[in-house]
């Protein structure tokens, strides 16, 4: 019987180590979830790197018990980590598919290590796959893993979804591996991306840069048709729609009701990236005050970052130039009573979070490039009664989903001002208006209507493939 087989740089589950011993715990992420319904049945299993590094003893106790919940470990090592992971997916790829080509750095050194880990994903890989496996490989850090799994073993399915960005061809043709990433892909039989923008960029890409040619979104790779198209990612909606309601959330709910008593909240969460223009929000936020003094002590900008790759210069770089930012504006507006930015610089739990999007008045979310953006998502499926708005970048893929909330260029600091200002001030009818639009939304293209549409399509691809041979 055929299996399936997920791929993706990271696998599924935090691990901590208590008194010598290894606790896993499974990531509540969206992509975890969705692909739950997967990778725990039967013999399928869930391939990708643990994130932790230890010894080799260490390494064998956490694969066993990585076993028992069909997930499978590749180990990296400290300099695997420098060069594929932060080297060449986040100082080369991450930048440039965001638009923010200036932070690239193309080493060659990167790109021997991305190429080197690659291949120990195809060998973990190849260790499992037989004839006629379906492999759901997931995101930028594996692109060149399609294409050396179908030179290994020609007769699986190959599915490949980009969760980020695809940029302009302007952009893409400035990697100097641009031809041998495109090659890796192109080992995919379905390729998925999040807008209709992003397939575009991919196709426009191939036929530029290879001599092949795309019909509408198909490419003809060796007699193989290789098909690419938009999949929206969705969240588990029904998640956030109970957790909304759960006694302990309503209990944190209340006690931010106290404790803001008559004063607003703009909520804004992120991981800590130059891609999700914080300092420009922060900036806006800072117009808003100026603007409209009126808003003084009736306002907070409730604003969590979450740490991430905090290892890599830029992320160092973009974390002081926040706290400076965030310290300044408070120190420059604040009163006895209030301060209008609360900054946090770490996780919370997702109950927090539920409170938090329960609560808040208006969620912004405004970065400069985003492929999807879940949080604005989350955001809408955790409004109980319908009432909020948001506030959202043109350019997160979600925009093009979410028409109905308040859309802003990030880069325009006095709109997003106005925005936040005319959030403020939205009748109670609109809101719900337009809530109510987006709720069916995030509920109708949820997290496993996503994963079956994807899967269904690869069948399909594959059948398209084998009518295309009979012919
Ligand atoms: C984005 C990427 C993912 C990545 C995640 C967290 O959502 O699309 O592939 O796993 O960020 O980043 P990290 O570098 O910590 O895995």
């Amino acid at each position: 019987m055929s299996k399936t087989i997920i791929v993706s740089n990271r696998l599924p589950v935090k691990i901590t180590e208590k008194e010598g011993e290894y606790v896993l715990n499974p990531s509540e992420g969206g992509l975890a979830t969705g692909l739950g319904s997967i990778y725990r049945q039967g013999y399928n299993i869930w391939i990708g790197w643990p994130g932790v590094d230890v010894n080799e003893a260490a390494q064998v106790q956490i694969k066993e018990q990585l076993g028992t919940m069909n997930l499978m470990p590749v180990y990296l090592t400290q300099d695997e980590i420098n060069n594929y992971y932060e080297g060449f997916s986040n100082e080369v790829l991450w930048p440039v598919f965001h638009y923010m080509s200036v932070y690239a750095r193309y080493e060659q050194v990167y790109w021997d290590y991305y190429y080197q880990v690659n291949t120990k994903f195809r060998d973990a890989v190849l260790e499992v796959a037989a004839p006629g496996d379906v492999i759901w490989i997931h995101d930028y850090q594996l692109l060149l893993l399609p294409g050396m799994i179908r030179a290994a073993a020609p007769d699986v399915a190959i599915g490949y979804f980009q969760h980020i960005p695809f940029p302009s061809f302007e952009l893409f043709r400035l990697i100097p591996w641009r031809v041998e990433l495109l090659e890796g892909m192109l080992g995919a039989d379905l390729l998925g991306f999040h807008t209709f923008d992003d397939s575009h960029h991919f196709l426009n890409a191939v036929t530029r840069l290879l001599p092949l040619n795309a019909t509408a979104n198909v490419v003809t790779v060796n007699d193989r048709a290789v098909v690419a198209e938009t999949f929206p990612m969705g969240i588990d909606n029904s998640k956030f729609e109970l957790l909304s309601q759960d006694p302990e959330v309503l209990k944190q709910v209340e006690s931010l009701r106290e404790n803001f008593h008559g004063t607003h909240m703009v909520l804004s969460i992120d991981r800590l990236d130059y891609s999700k223009g914080i300092i420009q929000r922060l900036q806006a936020f800072e117009l808003f005050l100026q603007l409209y003094p009126e808003y003084i002590e009736k306002v907070v900008l409730y604003m969590i970052v979450v740490p991430s790759r905090d290892t890599v210069a830029q992320y160092k770089e973009l974390r002081e130039a926040i706290d400076m930012l965030a310290g300044g504006i408070n120190a420059r507006f604040r009163t006895l009573n209030w301060h209008p930015i609360n900054y946090f610089y770490r996780s919370f739990p997702v109950e927090t979070l539920s409170a938090l999007y329960s609560f808040a008045d208006v969620g912004l979310v405004t970065p400069m490039r985003d492929g999807m953006n879940l949080v604005s998502k989350e955001y809408v499926a955790s409004r109980k009664d319908s009432d909020g708005v948001l506030i959202l970048s043109e350019m997160a893929g979600a925009s093009k989903e979410l028409i109905d909330a308040l859309i802003v260029n990030p880069n325009n600091i006095g709109a997003i001002a106005r925005g936040i200002h005319e959030a403020l001030n939205m009748p109670e009818g609109e809101q719900r208006r337009r809530m109510k639009q987006m709720q069916q939304i995030v509920s109708k293209f949820n997290i496993s209507h996503w994963v079956k549409l994807f899967m269904a399509r690869l069948q399909e691809v594959k059948q398209l493939q084998q009518s295309m041979l009979a012919r």
